[in-house]
């Protein structure tokens, strides 16, 4: 039976600081539009769980995110932007599947243990070649340019421009020459701005950056659909999707929604450049919080390589771990534990992780290094 609490609706000044790594915090005001329009859609009068996906309602609401995404970060026209299911995973599939004929070889750069996922799908389609990684030390930097090995015959490199266990990030995409580079930018999918047109294909889950879990986005440039074998299941194919608008079979309509609304969010708010700015001003404060820490916080990634997405550190001991996530969530910090893999505590202060969590963070370890230090 529900508990009196559990029946009171949850209220806006209920929320705390959520750094889970994903599926992560979202904004306030698409919660509210979402929470607003639940029960019936404005001039439609059935709620957007209830639609069909082939309502004129649903072709205005994804004709409005893929026109806001394309503003947004200015996607040439040459480009497709599709919402496709299965997560990043199964892109780590789809790419090389599509992209990747049996008898030639595709380069990836290992940067911790989701570019490590995809060499594995690759390596069940096609050969990879392991262009760079970082395996050897711990995944605490992104390999410079001068230690990649690629191959100017690879079908493509592919990257992950963040990697979210390891708190690490390319700042810079590596030259790939005319060889197509894609990208899971799964957590840090329009964090600052892209160019586009440096990229043949991008691919992210929603669940950080861009909305709910349960969608994928992948942006693709359009000569890339020659590629696909003709006789490859059609849901893999990434023509399937592109003929029909990511309208082949239903689309999960409720993510979209909520993508669409976070599109909307981020133009609001002044676009890439402006979420760019806020995001550096989120990673600086805790960056400066660990090195001016006297050594108590240890920073996981290499300066040069650090995630604006993901902050990462140790303390002195687990046990000192273990007392600062518990005193955290006291707090109202949640999501902090950091992944098993690196152990430790991880910050994620996503797009919609507002400036002043990050201030109260700051607050929370100088005062818990002052104590315990
Ligand atoms: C960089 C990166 N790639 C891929 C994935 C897997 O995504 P999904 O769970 O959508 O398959 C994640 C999930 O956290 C991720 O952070």
């Amino acid at each position: 039976m529900a508990t009196a609490a559990q029946e009171k609706p949850g209220r806006a000044t209920d929320r705390i600081f959520n750094f889970g790594a994903g599926p992560a915090v979202l904004p306030l005001p698409v919660l509210e539009e979402a929470q607003r329009d639940l029960v019936s859609l404005p001039g439609v009068g059935v709620s957007i769980l209830e639609i069909s996906h082939r309502s004129k309602t649903f072709e205005e609401i994804l004709e409005a995110a893929i026109a806001d995404i394309r503003r947004l970060a200015s996607i040439p026209s040459q480009y497709r932007v599709l919402f496709l299911q299965g997560g990043a995973s199964l892109q780590f599939s789809m790419v090389p599947m599509n992209l990747l004929p049996a008898d030639r070889s595709a380069d990836y750069v290992v940067t911790g243990a989701w570019s490590k996922k995809a060499v594995k799908e690759a390596q069940k389609v096609g050969m990879v070649s392991v262009a760079g990684s970082t395996e050897t030390e711990g995944f605490t930097r992104i390999p410079d340019q001068s230690e990649l090995r690629l191959d100017p015959e690879a079908c493509y490199v592919h990257i992950t421009t963040n990697n979210t266990i390891f708190g690490t990030e390319w700042h810079r995409e590596p030259a790939v020459g005319r060889v197509p580079l894609v990208a899971d930018a799964s957590s840090d999918i329009f964090s600052r701005p892209i160019e586009v047109n440096r990229y043949a294909l991008i691919y992210a889950g929603a669940q950080k950056n861009l909305g709910p879990a349960g969608v994928t986005l992948a942006i693709l440039r359009e000569d890339l659909l020659e590629r696909s074998p003709k006789d490859l299941p059609t849901m893999l194919d990434y023509n399937t999707h592109a003929q029909n608008n990511s309208l082949y079979n239903t689309p999960p309509v409720f993510a979209i929604y909520l993508v669409r609304l976070v599109a909307k969010w981020m133009l609001a708010e002044g676009g890439l450049e402006a979420i760019g700015r806020r995001n550096e001003e989120k990673a600086k404060l805790l960056y400066d919080a660990l090195d001016g820490s006297g050594g108590f916080y240890r920073p996981h990634a290499k300066p040069g390589s650090r995630s604006n997405m993901n902050v990462t550190f140790r303390l002195p001991s687990e046990e000192l771990e273990k007392k600062f996530l518990s005193q955290a969530v006291q707090h109202g910090f949640s999501g902090l534990k950091g992944h098993r893999s690196v152990g430790g505590i991880r910050a994620s202060i996503y797009n919609a992780f507002p400036v002043a969590g990050a201030e109260a963070l700051v607050g929370f370890m100088s005062d818990f290094s002052a104590r315990n230090g």
